[in-house]
């Protein structure tokens, strides 16, 4: 249930965003990944080999692997099938997170402003991913909407980079930071595995509480 999922986040304070276009990376990836200490990914429903990725990934072993980007029910039970622990979207929609209760698989939906919030909260989740958290604002703007909901916490994931890293862990509403920067496109693309690893290793070292 979301306790499960809130503890794999608090244990890891990082959450890598994957959005791999081609399946027969996924093994090298996600060892790199392994290598470099992380413990969960998110697989992002982006590119068309996205549920090969993520049974790949899953059975590799060593990560609890999640789907992101969900952003219908549908979505949401093609993941489930391909071993999804746990369902991220960029947005809150409440049929989504209603077919997550019925799979009984962990939800993180997005929230940007104080309504999608209160809307996620009355849905009876309370870890949201702040989403984008850069543009809107950052630690200034996650600081101002954490306030009046004591019981939300935060995975704040956009526009983040290593630099902004420990500053958002540092916030007791934050309970782990997202971001694609341990594994982009561009390193996918050449293949840069050594690359990935030690952008997370750096990543893992900086999240340790
Ligand atoms: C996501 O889907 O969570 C975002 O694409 C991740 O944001 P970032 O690429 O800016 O880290």
């Amino acid at each position: 249930d979301t306790d499960d999922l809130a503890c794999v986040l608090a244990g890891a304070r990082l959450m890598p965003v994957l959005t791999v276009p081609d399946a027969d990376v996924a093994a090298p990836l996600a060892a790199a990944l392994v290598a470099g200490g992380a413990r969960c990914a998110e697989v992002t429903f982006r590119t068309p080999d996205a549920e090969q990725v993520l049974k790949a990934m899953a059975a590799h072993g060593g990560l609890t692997v999640g789907a992101g980007t969900v952003l219908t029910p549908e979505q949401a039970e093609r993941a489930v099938a391909a071993g999804a622990r746990f369902v991220v979207s960029p947005g809150f929609d409440g049929d989504v997170v209603a077919k997550c209760r019925e799979l009984g698989v962990p939800v993180v939906p997005g929230v940007a402003t104080a309504t999608e919030l209160m809307r996620a909260l009355r849905a009876g989740v309370d870890t949201v991913k702040l989403f984008p958290a850069e543009p809107l604002g950052g630690l200034r703007t996650l600081r101002a909407l954490a306030a009046p909901f004591p019981q939300a916490r935060f995975v704040p994931t956009g526009g983040i980079g290593a630099d902004r890293l420990t500053d958002y862990l540092a916030e007791p509403a934050v309970v782990a930071v997202g971001g694609s920067w341990m594994a982009t496109s561009a390193h996918l693309e050449r293949g840069d595995f050594d690359e990935i690893r030690r952008l997370t290793a750096e990543a893992v070292e900086r999240s340790a509480p």
